[in-house]
């Protein structure tokens, strides 16, 4: 997932987009940029590879306190300096960068930029020429960048550097993630907020066709009829400190050793004083009166939606349906008369989750959604939220998000369950926190997972995991992480699906790690 950060303010820019961009490397990218503006106009500095081969290229001598940073993961071209952000128009006046996919930007090309030659592969450098089409053909800045989005088709977040004027940033966005940071005599921009923490912790959220222009001590948010937005700041909950690894050789395993404080976390932020489970009421209203619950997830959040279905039908008596995001506008279920739906996604921004809400939401349906990331656009675009209080989770591969999302469900299912009136014959809070303790029991025992983890993988590439009712749902998730995080071709297997064909696959297994042994 690409990334995008923006500065002005007084303090060197260089310094601070560089440290943004750091904070966004766990997202994955294949090149990365920065383009800073002072008096003599507009510095881009971009390069393939990490942000420490970006950082060689900077021309440390440029003084400058505003600047647009980005990292890409490529679509359209190679990975390369020339495809990497920032892009510039054919005059050199406008720079800029972009997240997202542009779908049209083929047909703009021919509709708009005959005769321009364009020096990237890539969809975004459209957008800046356009920019610069629309200025040579007499509208002001403000307007042709208007103009630009207004034709835009997919998905974008765009920030835009006018060498005219080193004291304004552009800003826009559909469909992809974009924050205002805001602060004194200085704003920034991120795509996430862990990216400027550095700086403020007070964001301003941008909605979809939104144009901002940010200078040091004003932002002003129209939309793209040019009526002016009022919006306040929310603080991010978020510590800098959170987004360190400490002594960790890397994220994912402290991620993997968090997870018992966060169990610990989830009880105490969702308990009444007499220990019992406490939730939102209009929650609890919701989960009351619908008839039927659609979870919509991807990937892990998906797999925790199927022991989600399992502990509200068990607990709650409510039945439950659970759906891949990508599939449910394609293969859409027959709905019942009052459904609830729950989005489950530990970053809030999954495209093909927003892509459902948005339509559910037409509908007149009304969403709950699951998240680690209160602010996100998941949790401002549905009815409710419930937070899962995992802290940033910076490694790819989920760890300690999936294990705090079955968590909040058990207590969804334990609260709805008291709202009907069930009567249930454990204790919530205390089996949870025997899960903490069982968790910290495994994560003591990493010698020994490692040893057998060498044992098995020194002798074979395959791995199937075989599980039985809620067990077969962490199967699937077992054998998610294990394909994602070492590349052995892992698969998830009900116990009883066994025997109907892929037992082949075991017995050739079999053989040849008997093979293997007598050659040994
Ligand atoms: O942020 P989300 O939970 O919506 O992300 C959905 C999937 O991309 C995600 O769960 C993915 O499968 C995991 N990061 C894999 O470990």
């Amino acid at each position: 997932m690409c990334g995008i950060v923006g500065y002005i303010g007084t303090e060197d820019a260089k310094e601070i987009l560089l440290n943004g961009l750091e904070k966004l490397e766990y997202r994955g990218y294949d090149s990365a940029g920065i383009a800073v503006a002072n008096e003599q106009g507009v510095h881009v500095f971009k390069e393939k590879g990490r942000i420490a081969a970006l950082r060689n290229v900077v021309d440390t001598n440029v003084e400058t306190t505003v600047g647009i940073g980005h990292t890409r993961w490529a679509t359209h071209g190679v990975p390369s300096r020339i495809n990497a952000h920032p892009h510039q128009s054919e005059t050199a006046r406008f720079t800029l960068v972009h997240n997202g996919v542009i779908e049209n930007y083929e047909q703009l090309k021919t509709d708009y930029l005959a005769g321009v030659e364009l020096q990237s592969e890539t969809d975004t450098e459209i957008i800046v020429q356009l920019v610069d089409r629309f200025v040579n053909d007499g509208e002001t800045v403000e307007g042709a960048f208007s103009h630009t989005l207004s034709l835009l088709k997919g998905s974008y977040a765009i920030a835009l550097l006018d060498n005219q004027n080193a004291d304004l940033v552009y800003v826009g966005k559909n469909k992809s993630p974009l924050l205002i940071g805001v602060g004194e005599g200085v704003n920034v921009i991120a795509s996430d907020a862990m990216a400027m923490l550095q700086v403020t912790n007070q964001f301003v959220e941008i909605m979809d066709k939104e144009v901002v222009l940010v200078t040091r001590d004003e932002i002003t948010i129209k939309q793209l009829d040019g009526t002016v937005m009022t919006r306040s700041p929310y603080t991010a909950e978020l510590d800098a400190s959170d987004i360190e690894k400490g002594t960790y050789p890397h994220f994912m395993l402290k991620e993997i050793d968090e997870q018992p404080f966060v169990i610990r976390n989830i009880i105490q932020k969702y308990q009444n004083e007499d220990g019992s489970v406490r939730l939102d009421e209009d929650i609890r209203g919701a989960m009351k009166s619908s008839d039927r619950i659609y979870i919509i997830a991807a990937g892990t959040s998906y797999h925790a939606g199927l022991v989600g279905k399992q502990l509200i039908e068990k607990i709650a008596q409510r039945p439950v349906e659970v759906h891949i995001a990508s599939e449910f506008l394609y293969n859409m279920p027959l709905l019942s008369e009052n459904p609830l739906f729950i989005f489950i996604s530990q970053s809030g921004e999954t495209a093909d989750l927003r892509g459902v809400l948005v339509e559910v939401k037409e509908k007149g349906y009304k969403a709950l959604t699951i998240t680690n990331v209160p602010g996100s656009t998941l949790s401002r675009e549905a009815d409710f939220t419930l937070h899962t209080y995992a802290g940033p989770e910076i490694a790819v591969a989920s760890t300690k998000a999936y294990t705090a999302q079955m968590a909040v469900m058990t207590l969804l299912a334990v609260d709805t369950a008291n709202a009907r009136g069930i009567e249930l014959d454990f204790d919530p809070i205390q089996e949870l926190g025997i899960v903490a303790s069982a968790m910290e029991t495994l994560c003591d025992q990493k010698e020994k997972l490692e040893q057998i983890a060498r044992d098995y993988l020194s002798i074979t590439r395959n791995c199937f995991f075989i599980g039985r009712a809620a067990d077969y749902f962490v199967c699937l998730e077992g054998a998610l992480k294990l394909k994602e995080i070492s590349y052995i071709q892992a698969e998830g297997f009900a116990g009883g699906e066994l025997k109907h064909g892929t037992i082949a696959l075991l017995k050739t297994a079999l053989q040849s790690l008997r093979l293997r042994h007598k050659s040994m």
